[in-house]
């Protein structure tokens, strides 16, 4: 039982450190080859890429717009035409810093 307690949190610490981590590494080059292979056919995911979908907010636009937490939040939910738990939360982590590159 102490044992099983002591592994449980050292496994919550460990958790803890390597969230922390991701959080530090959160690459925006790697955010932009994501969105270029996964969000790029609906928004504009440059500054001189031509309009995508009507609907979709251009990435520069969210920059302005919109907050990291928000953008990570609405990322870890459902998205209107992406299938659920598509993103892991570093690839999220990641397209959300390539977006802020666009604040000005
Ligand atoms: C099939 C089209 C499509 C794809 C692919 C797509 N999106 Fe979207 N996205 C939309 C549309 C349409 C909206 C606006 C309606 C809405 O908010 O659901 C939107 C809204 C958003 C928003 C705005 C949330 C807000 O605060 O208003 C974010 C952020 C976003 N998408 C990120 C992404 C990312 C990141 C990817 C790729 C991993 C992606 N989308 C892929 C169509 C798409």
């Amino acid at each position: 039982m102490r044992a099983k307690l002591t592994m449980l949190a050292l496994s919550a610490a460990l958790g803890v450190l390597a969230h922390a981590g991701a959080a530090l590494a959160a690459d925006p080059v790697k955010g932009e080859e994501l969105a270029a292979m996964w969000c790029k056919s609906c928004h504009v995911i440059t500054i001189d890429q031509e309009r995508a979908s009507a609907d979709a907010p251009t990435y520069p636009w969210l920059a302005e717009n919109r907050t990291t937490e928000a953008l990570e939040l609405f990322l870890a939910q459902p998205h209107s035409t992406m299938p659920t738990g598509a993103l892991t939360p570093g690839e999220i982590r990641d397209i959300v810093a390539y977006i802020m590159t666009f604040k000005k």
